[in-house]
């Protein structure tokens, strides 16, 4: 496309854009007319990503290799961008069990990133931003589903708690007039990959989440699964999750932007559940694999995981009536997705 069809796109900056969730969005963007522009600090995300984004948008995107608590590195970004009209922060740690172990880590990286990138923002006048956020906040509700006004929880762990104190600094900066226009999208079990197979779910070193967990013993290169308690209070003894697929959960961030943008200028903050509205157990999960793929994994009961939920899944009635978005995908489309990147991944 010519130069001058890159200008007229409306610039969205997205930090962690190599991430598994940040560049499915990266690709819902362009196909959506907006033109991206990437910033990772690839900590946690694979360069690899940056190839497949460019053969499925059909164009190299730009990409800045900075962290967000470098902010000479954000001005330089924001001033070589061009005017931006949103920014989708994505780039955080995400583990819940490191979160434990290196809560230094998490608090600077989940918290004073955002600061920074809020302090950029507000220098160069950029209102609108998409909050990655998550259901753990809600930690175990008394009711479910969760709606945007279920209680928020202790937070079971640092990752939860940065959650938390992110969304809190959002609403103080809403608050003060500053004029920021924020969305907050919580998030639910986010499973799948591109059906092109150019990019999935990447878990650099051990995987702490089921559905890599399924695809590396699928694959042989790990035992059985170990399923986390069959003593749940569930119909069949195990854990209930919504398992969302990322192409979903994409387009709920690029609807988050058109919704922004459709918006007076007044300064604005809304939560919204991004899941499917399903409750699947883990068992359930792991038929839905081997129905998709007609791959068989095998399964053994271990204990219970330290800080696992019984249960949880989204009531998305909100974001269906204001953002007019809803899960068009079935965890059977995320799991035969993921199998195929996992096969694309063996042969790299
Ligand atoms: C799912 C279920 C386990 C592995 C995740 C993210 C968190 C947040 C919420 C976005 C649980 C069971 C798992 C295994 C198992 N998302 N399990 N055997 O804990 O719901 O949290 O979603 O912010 O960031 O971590 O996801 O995939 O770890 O577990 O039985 O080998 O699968 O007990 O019930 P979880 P998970």
């Amino acid at each position: 496309m010519s130069d001058s069809a890159d200008q007229k796109r409306p610039r969205i900056l997205v930090t962690g854009g190599a991430g598994f969730i940040g560049s499915h969005t990266v690709v819902d963007l362009v196909e959506n007319g907006y033109e991206p522009i990437l910033v990772d600090d690839f900590s946690n995300s694979d360069r690899g990503v940056i190839e497949g984004l460019a053969a499925i948008c059909g164009r190299a995107l730009p990409c800045y290799e900075i962290g967000c608590r470098d902010k000479a590195g954000l001005e330089g970004v924001f001033e070589a961008a061009g005017p931006i009209q949103g920014v989708i922060h994505f780039a955080a740690s995400k583990a819940v069990g490191e979160s434990k172990e290196k809560p230094l880590l998490y608090w600077g990286n989940n918290i004073a990133s955002l600061i920074t990138l809020l302090e950029v923002m507000e220098d160069f006048g950029v209102q609108d931003l998409v909050f990655s956020s998550s259901c753990t906040v809600y930690g175990q509700p008394n009711a479910l589903p969760v709606t945007e006004a279920t209680p928020i929880a202790e937070p079971a762990s640092v990752y939860g708690a940065t959650k938390q104190i992110g969304e809190m600094i959002l609403r103080d900066c809403v608050a003060s007039g500053a004029n920021h226009r924020v969305t907050l999208l919580r998030y639910f079990n986010p499973i799948g990959a591109h059906p092109s197979a150019l990019i999935g779910e990447l878990p650099l070193g051990d995987p702490q989440n089921l559905a890599p967990i399924i695809l590396q013993s699928a694959a042989g290169m790990r035992g059985p699964i170990q399923i986390y308690g069959d003593d749940w209070a569930t119909p069949d003894g195990t854990c209930i999750r919504d398992y969302i697929h990322v192409l979903d959960l994409a387009a709920a961030h690029v609807k988050s932007l058109d919704w922004m943008a459709s918006q007076g200028d007044d300064s604005l903050l809304e939560i919204f559940n991004v899941g499917t509205g399903r409750g699947t157990s883990v068992v359930e999960a792991i038929d839905a694999f081997e129905r998709a793929t007609g791959e068989s994994v095998e399964r053994e009961i271990g204990p219970r995981r330290e800080g696992d939920i019984e249960q949880i899944y989204a009531s998305c009635e909100k974001v269906e009536r204001v953002l007019g978005w809803k899960a068009e995908r079935t965890i059977d489309d995320a799991m035969r997705d993921a199998w195929a990147w996992q096969g694309r991944l063996r042969n790299r």
